[in-house]
């Protein structure tokens, strides 16, 4: 096979105009090793706009105080821009309410708020608790722990050959000592979309909630927690093009009202004497101390960004990118793709028959293009593939078919290297 020039055959025909929103990313410009940049791991982390690079700095430069706790013009603008960025996101995910919006540093966080503080009251010795094989570690290790704790136990759904969960499996696993069902919406690792939908309305015929796991699912389509009446979804700010450190937990308003807090300190209590503490109201009973009032910022302005390009277009450029790279990637002799769900999201994970991975990332590298190798924080998955590792390409709306292109070329190189 000739894979000089343009290898693909198949254009990127969208509607987006990737060159203008490339330039709004001063990062995707720079050289490394003396190469063009080619950013294809944005499964782990997605690059910032300038708009959310402004608006953090612009936070910092005129409107920073502590919110909540001023009569003062300064403390008033901060908290200003940190409860309107609440109602943003509260409008952006559809949430009823605004109570319904809790800030944590990242997905991880709300998913040990939600083990702990649902799991404190509600889970109980011999109860279960239901996840997928193909969940993150941050969506097994808190339940895990809570699991130990409790001396409950932790059931996994299993998964298929394409990297899909056996729905038939979870409906065996489904009985009256489940308590809550938690999984992701996107797997990280092998890019399958879940039928969350069927599994929220086969739970709830059980009056069981479901947690989704949201994190690589809201940077890639539009998520309406109503529509899907999911009980608590969570995701992270910095796989959407906002800030690092903050992410965004909702909750049924009926069911964060019973939980108790997660963390005691400042703003989350109403009243405090040595004899007895009483809570503040949803969301602050949630948010102890002082939060990252510029990530939240970021946060709103990167969901500006996001709404401002448009889940349609989003969804359709880079299902056009996954559809060109896996035509590509799977002509390469020795190349497997781990994860051929039929659903699938921008994400290709793959394994080259005798080369380990992070000398395939390495290799890479060296031509600018970045991917991730490893075991993405889901080692049962790479379990149940039978590899120790993987390489895997994450394309965003700002990728193009030539950063592909070249993937599939340097590819071709490491073959040469090192077969
Ligand atoms: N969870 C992130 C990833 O998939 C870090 O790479």
């Amino acid at each position: 096979m000739d894979y000089s020039g343009s290898i693909l055959q198949t254009d990127v025909m969208t509607s987006l105009d990737v060159e203008k929103i490339r330039a709004d990313f001063p990062i995707l410009s720079q050289k490394v090793h003396g190469k063009d940049l080619a950013f294809l791991d944005n499964a782990a982390s997605s690059q910032k706009p300038q708009q959310v690079l402004d608006a953090t700095n612009n936070y910092y430069k005129t409107q920073h105080a502590n919110i909540h706790r001023g009569v003062y013009h300064l403390s008033q603008v901060a908290t200003f821009a940190y409860e309107n960025s609440r109602k943003k996101i509260q409008k952006f995910i559809n949430a009823a309410s605004e109570k319904e919006i809790i800030f944590v540093r990242g997905t991880t966080e709300g998913i040990n708020l939600v083990a702990s503080s649902y799991g404190k009251d509600n889970v109980k010795a011999g109860d279960e608790i239901i996840i997928t094989h193909m969940e993150h570690h941050s969506n097994i290790v808190p339940w895990q722990m809570l699991c130990k704790e409790k001396d409950a136990k932790l059931q996994v759904v299993p998964i298929n050959d394409d990297g899909e969960m056996i729905f038939e499996e979870l409906e065996k696993l489904i009985s009256e000592k489940t308590k809550l069902i938690a999984l992701a919406h996107i797997s990280n690792s092998l890019g399958t979309i879940n039928p969350v939908k069927d599994v929220i309305e086969l739970a709830h015929q059980h009056n069981i909630p479901v947690l989704l796991d949201g994190a690589q699912a809201v940077p890639h389509e539009k998520v309406d927690v109503q529509e899907l009446d999911c009980d608590f979804y969570t995701f992270s700010s910095h796989k959407v093009y906002g800030p690092t450190g903050i992410g965004v937990l909702y909750g049924k308003e009926e069911l964060l009202e019973k939980m108790g807090p997660y963390q005691g300190g400042g703003d989350m209590i109403k009243s405090v004497t040595f004899e007895k503490t009483t809570y503040n109201d949803l969301p602050h009973k949630f948010e102890a101390g002082t939060p990252d009032i510029a990530g939240v910022v970021g946060l709103a302005v990167a969901i500006d960004y996001v709404e401002s390009i448009g889940y349609d277009n989003i969804f359709q450029h880079e299902q056009e990118l996954l559809k060109c790279g896996t035509e590509a990637l799977s002509q390469i002799d020795g190349l497997k793709i781990i994860g051929t769900a039929k659903n699938k999201a921008s994400v290709i994970s793959f394994d080259m028959d005798g080369i380990h991975p992070h000398d395939i990332g390495q290799f890479l590298d060296n031509d600018g293009i970045a991917v991730r190798t490893g075991h993405h924080c889901t080692q049962p998955v790479m379990d149940r593939f039978n590899v120790p590792a993987t390489t895997r390409a994450s394309f965003s709306f700002y990728n193009t078919k030539e950063e592909i292109d070249r993937l599939v070329a340097g590819l071709i190189k490491v073959k040469e290297v090192f077969s």
